[in-house]
């Protein structure tokens, strides 16, 4: 009988479809059930986003508190592989994910299933992703695999290039100046070769082994300084996200921290990878091994 995969996932601009549909196709090719659920929130937010709109999903983005989900209906009780794909929002998985996550329908079918992860960011997904194995693992689903797909341009182009996109809706050479914001085509591409690893983990139901044949082509590449950024800005969102869910002026509190954090990304950010480089980077190289195990790691 013909294996059966869900691939189901939330994206905006659609980048994440595309995505899912490169790695899915060549199991499509080889004859593979694939069903593929884009799901919606029952109160979609607007694409493009407002300023306002965008920094206001901050709070429950961080504090992970989900949403209702618009209806979806998934054909089969029981799936061969489950994909799951999912974005960072300010350095957690997005509301729409987070509450897929924690849908009932969605529990039902993940225990005891190999589960693969496939994300599309702009460049800080890892506290997202150790959030989202969490999530994962207390369903009772075994994680096989993770893929994190990444715009691979310098971290503040693709924070100018980013807003752009988010705040105009398209996918497009800001000023015909800066690159193309987001993952590449040739990345997005790409994808199709991790689809090709995993058949035959699909058709053998044995899973060993994946994760590392994915990480040989690509799929997992970290970066050093960002893996910093995202380990001490973590900590600071929770703070404000924590702050000012309390507040009464929610709206004014979010306009202070969008200052921050533009303040925090070109000025502290900066800082603290120069204290890091001074006094921790050199000296350390067994913490640095552990941390990036860490975000490697599918347990
Ligand atoms: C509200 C919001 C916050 C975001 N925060 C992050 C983030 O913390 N880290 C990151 O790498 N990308 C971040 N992104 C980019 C998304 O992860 C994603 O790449 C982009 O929204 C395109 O995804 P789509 O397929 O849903 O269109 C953010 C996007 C939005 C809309």
């Amino acid at each position: 009988m013909s294996k059966k995969v869900l691939a189901i996932y939330y994206t905006q601009s659609g980048q994440l479809g595309d995505i899912v549909d490169h790695f899915t196709a060549p199991l499509i090719e080889a004859g593979i059930s694939v069903e593929k659920v884009s799901i919606n929130l029952a109160k979609n937010y607007s694409f493009p986003w407002t300023t306002a709109g965008f920094f206001s999903v901050m709070p429950d983005c961080v504090l992970g508190v989900p949403a209702e989900l618009a209806h979806f209906e998934l054909k089969e009780k029981v799936y061969d592989l489950v994909i799951l794909g999912y974005q960072a929002w300010f350095l957690s998985p997005s509301i729409p994910f987070n509450s897929l996550l924690q849908h009932p329908d969605l529990i039902a079918i993940l225990k005891n299933t190999p589960v693969i992860t496939i994300t599309g960011a702009r460049n800080m997904w890892l506290n997202a992703f150790v959030k989202v194995k969490k999530m994962i693992h207390a369903t009772g689903a075994k994680l096989v695999g993770n893929i994190a797909l990444v715009d691979t341009h310098p971290n503040p182009v693709s924070f100018v290039t980013i807003f752009h996109w988010m705040l105009h809706g398209k996918k497009e050479r800001y000023l015909n100046i800066f690159p193309p914001p987001g993952v590449s085509d040739v990345d997005i591409k790409h994808t199709s070769v991790f689809g090709e690893r995993v058949l035959p983990h699909l058709n053998s139901n044995e899973w060993g082994g994946l994760q590392e044949e994915l990480v040989i082509e690509g799929a997992v590449k970290l970066n050093y300084n960002l893996m910093i950024i995202e380990s001490v800005a973590g900590k600071i969102f929770a703070f404000w996200a924590n702050f000012i869910v309390k507040r009464k002026n929610r709206a004014a509190w979010l306009k202070v921290f969008k200052y921050y954090l533009l303040i925090a990304f070109f000025i502290g950010a900066p800082i603290i990878l120069t204290i890091d480089a001074i006094f921790f980077k050199l000296f350390s190289p067994r913490r640095i091994k552990a941390k990036k195990e860490y975000y490697l790691n599918l347990n």
